[in-house]
């Protein structure tokens, strides 16, 4: 998925410090704000047991599913049910995870809240009126069908995060979901279509919670906490707002041309709050090393960061050139790169 501050293509250079530094048999991270996951995946593929965070519900189901689920669920009642009515349409020897998808795919699409609030149908254009039916049909079967026992918790999980990454794909924005492109781009026109996740199986016992990250600190002990908390004004609740609703499922109160839903705003966010909330959440951490992301576009100084750091230990600062996060390929950017910093501390103070 493509996120603002997704750490993705930073894995290798986070990856080279961590295994540098963090080299006395650690055991467990906590990614406090853990967005796609895709940093503690790649800390679980390392073998690392990863507790993940965050206070968006969506990147809460992208992570329970990449973390919590070591190997493809079986689906065995979904199959059942789903064959007794597609019967024409069983696929032959297809594996169990494709098999389920097969049939998912293949519901016709209904009209729900996702059509009648984000598709031509009420003037907004974030997915072709066929995608935003065929989500519907697939988000409530997926509730109807964990109330009613034909899947598990793990499965329910599996395919919430199987449609958000889907769903994403089609999504008719220039990225974010701030606001949607007037006419349909050809990725928004390609059918939704929900794909098996790519899961890693190197251990057991990974859990995800859904907290303010300055909460959830006073219960959390680890070896490693990496921290990513957001670095400018843009929250994430109105940036990913209709990723938030088709996870949630909850038909909230919408406003305006966008169509956003009441979020929460996070102190990271805010140019007076985001320095307290580090210092609050450092100072409390439980942890033998602690790793933040940062860039310096951020809203809190490269001195900032490094003298909250100081609180536990000696900073240490690394860099990396990165290509700059671009919302908009139609704007101008000041700069077409940032520098992404990663600190390190190893914690010598309580
Ligand atoms: C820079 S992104 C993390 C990106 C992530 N490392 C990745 O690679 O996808 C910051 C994340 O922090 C979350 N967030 C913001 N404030 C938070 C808070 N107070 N507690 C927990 N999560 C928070 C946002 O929802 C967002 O997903």
């Amino acid at each position: 998925m493509n996120y603002i501050g997704s750490k993705h293509s930073l894995r290798a250079f986070i990856g080279k410090h961590f295994a540098r530094l963090a080299n006395d048999g650690v055991q467990t991270c906590c990614d406090l704000f853990a967005g796609t996951g895709a940093v503690g995946r790649y800390f679980k593929s390392r073998g690392l047991r990863v507790m993940a965070n965050d206070l968006q519900y969506y990147a809460y189901v992208l992570n329970k599913a990449y973390l919590e689920i070591n190997t493809p669920p079986r689906f065995v009642k979904l199959r059942q049910a789903l064959q007794k009515t597609h019967r024409q349409t069983a696929r032959g020897r297809l594996a169990p995870v494709p098999m389920a998808l097969a049939l998912i795919n293949e519901l016709p699409g209904t009209r729900g809240f996702l059509a009648e609030h984000y598709s031509p149908l009420a003037k907004r254009f974030y997915y072709t009126q066929a995608n935003a039916e065929k989500a519907d049909a697939i988000r409530s079967a997926i509730n109807a069908w964990r109330a009613a026992g034909i899947i598990s918790d793990r499965e329910y999980f599996y395919l919430l995060c199987s449609l958000l990454e889907a769903i994403d794909q089609v999504a008719n924005t220039a990225s974010v979901y701030g606001a949607y492109l007037k006419t349909f781009k050809r990725s928004a026109q390609r059918p939704l279509q929900l794909k098996p996740l790519e899961l890693t199986n190197q251990v057991k016992g990974c859990k995800v919670f859904h907290e303010d990250a300055n909460q959830l600190i006073e219960r959390i002990h680890c070896d490693v906490l990496y921290l990513d908390p957001p670095y400018n004004h843009r929250q994430y609740g109105a940036n990913y707002h209709v990723l938030e609703t088709i996870a949630r499922y909850d038909e909230p109160q919408l406003r305006g041309l966008t169509g956003m839903r009441d979020y929460p705003r996070s102190q990271y966010c805010q140019p007076k709050m985001a320095a307290a909330a580090l210092e609050h959440l450092i100072a409390r951490a439980q942890a033998k090393h602690i790793f933040i992301s940062y860039n310096d576009e951020g809203i809190m100084s490269l001195k900032q960061v490094r003298d909250i750091l100081s609180l536990r230990g000696s900073p240490k600062t690394f860099r990396q050139t990165y290509a700059r996060f671009k919302a908009d390929n139609q704007r101008q950017y000041k700069r077409e790169a940032t520098v992404e910093y990663l600190h390190y501390v190893r914690v010598t103070k309580t």
